[in-house]
């Protein structure tokens, strides 16, 4: 495994450089962008909008900066391999399934998974094997996914493992423990770990998988580092992956016309990590801190506690970057706050009835923690009600019965029925509360009246439940005469 290079190479930003200088002199261009940055068919906005290939670099490629800030990329995460994206982790995911086996293989999936990890799974036509993550009774939340639930689907096949780490409420599992097992019975471990581009780089964040032993991950460098929307890095090692069927996948669903201002801001962000990473994310931790110090006095607002989350079962670590506010105590209604948040110029990344989720990256300072805890304290203030107890939402109670493959249900016949008849047929769509993103309803899956009333209840109290055809649940598309 490669080890982390001096600073002084990790300070090179070779396409972030390509695309500066481009963008300050592109001369004049008879390629793709048609707008041809040119102020008379729009403003600043298209200024920094250039293609990697024939604008960057040239058709050929032949100054390779691409490869250059991957391999840059590649290095930092200790990875052999390393790709940019600029259709994000759902991107990064989907190239994964189809590197892992064949039409009818069985992998490990966690049931936590993102809908992107879902879809990759139709493509590539696989079986899943579902883990349950533990759910927290004290918090509703799930916590990490249990060795023991690893070991049980080796046992019944698996030949690869998909985890969703960190989850969407930080916590990451005993990674070190699953990939033992997983690399004892030659499975190769795949995180989807999305959502902690920043993992491993700082003493007391939780390790990156690939460091904790993993043989591929997909990092968001646009949710927690310093990317553009939609900029992710898919890294894999050499062992247990196919890595030329890695790339042939990631190839086969990213477009052909890549964005050189994604892609360099991917670069930026690598460098900046590289550079100023620890400091950076100190001074982020700091803020967490005092977050979770200066909001300990409102009644009954609970703030998960990194040290109390680190003792539940089947936890290995928490991302202490992870706010997550517990509402149920303070008898809030948290689109209700979610909303005042918004009439108070602050958005936060997540909330529902009972949680809110603002995102602490090393892009705040103490200004912007400063306006957050103003803002939540007005409207606790105001939308404070009788206590509640706490429930658990159904992205995290999907318990799934399943009666057909993704794949063979993404592509049977399928008819649309009232949401009182929908129980016990066999689902031919996605349904989603988003976010997280998780699939309650997924093709395959047999409906049960409960997960539905749990959509349902949530989507009337605000909540969006997206991908699914009829944005009400009044009705559903099924799998024709199946169930
Ligand atoms: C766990 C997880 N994986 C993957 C994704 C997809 O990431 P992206 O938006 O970068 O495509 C998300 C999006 O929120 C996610 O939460």
């Amino acid at each position: 495994m490669s080890t982390t290079p001096p600073a002084d190479v990790q300070a090179d930003a070779p396409l972030a450089e390509a695309l500066m200088r481009f963008c300050a002199d592109p001369g004049v261009t008879f390629t793709t962008p048609g707008h041809k940055r040119t102020p008379h068919l729009g403003d600043a906005l298209l200024a920094f909008d250039a293609p990697l290939a024939c604008g960057v670099d040239d058709a050929q490629l032949s100054s390779d900066y691409l490869g250059r800030a991957e391999r840059l990329a590649a290095r930092l995460w200790g990875a052999d391999l390393c790709r940019f994206s600029v259709n994000g982790s759902t991107h990064g995911n989907q190239a994964f399934a189809l590197a892992l086996g064949a039409p009818g293989d069985r992998v490990a999936v966690s049931r936590n998974l993102h809908k992107s990890l879902f879809a990759g799974l139709i493509l590539a036509g696989l079986t899943p094997l579902w883990m349950q993550p533990e759910i927290d009774a004290g918090s509703g939340l799930p916590a990490g996914v249990p060795v023991a639930e690893v070991r049980r689907v080796l046992a019944e096949g698996a030949r690869a493992v998909m985890l969703v780490e960190p989850s969407y409420v930080g916590v990451v599992s005993d990674l070190a423990a699953i990939v033992r097992l997983a690399h004892a019975a030659g499975a190769p471990v795949i995180v989807d770990q999305a959502w902690g581009a920043h993992l491993g780089m700082h003493p007391e964040l939780p390790a990156g998988a690939l460091r904790a032993g993993a043989d591929g991950m997909v990092i968001s460098a646009h949710k927690t580092l310093a990317a553009f929307t939609q900029g992710a890095i898919v890294l894999a090692r050499e062992g247990l992956l196919d890595l030329q069927r890695l790339s042939e996948g990631f190839e086969l669903l990213h477009t052909t016309s890549p964005s050189a201002a994604i892609a360099g801001s991917i670069d930026r962000a690598r460098q900046i990590m590289a550079l100023r990473g620890p400091e950076l994310l100190g001074a982020t931790l700091a803020l967490a801190r005092r977050f979770r110090a200066e909001l300990a006095d409102i009644e009954g607002l609970r703030i998960l506690d990194p040290d109390d989350v680190r003792r539940l079962p089947a936890v290995g670590d928490f991302d202490p970057l992870k706010l997550v506010l517990l509402l149920p105590g303070t008898g809030a209604d948290g689109h209700e706050v979610e909303r005042d948040l918004n009439d108070a110029g602050v958005r936060v990344e997540m909330a529902d009835r009972d949680v809110i989720i603002p995102l602490l990256t090393i892009g705040d300072d103490d200004s912007t923690v400063d306006r957050l805890i103003d803002a939540l304290r007005r409207s606790l203030d105001r939308r404070r009600g009788a206590p509640r107890a706490v429930c658990t939402a159904s992205a995290w109670r999907v318990r799934p019965r399943a009666a057909m493959t993704p794949r063979e249900a993404f592509f049977a016949p399928r008819e649309r029925v009232r949401a009182e008849c929908a129980a016990g047929r066999i689902s031919a769509e996605t349904a989603a509360p988003y976010p997280p993103g998780i699939p309650v309803l997924a093709p395959g899956e047999i409906v049960t009246a409960e997960l539905l009333s749990a959509l349902r209840a949530e989507a009337a109290a605000g909540t969006r439940v997206a991908y699914c055809s009829d944005p009400t649940l009044n009705t559903l598309l099924v799998v024709r005469g199946a169930g």
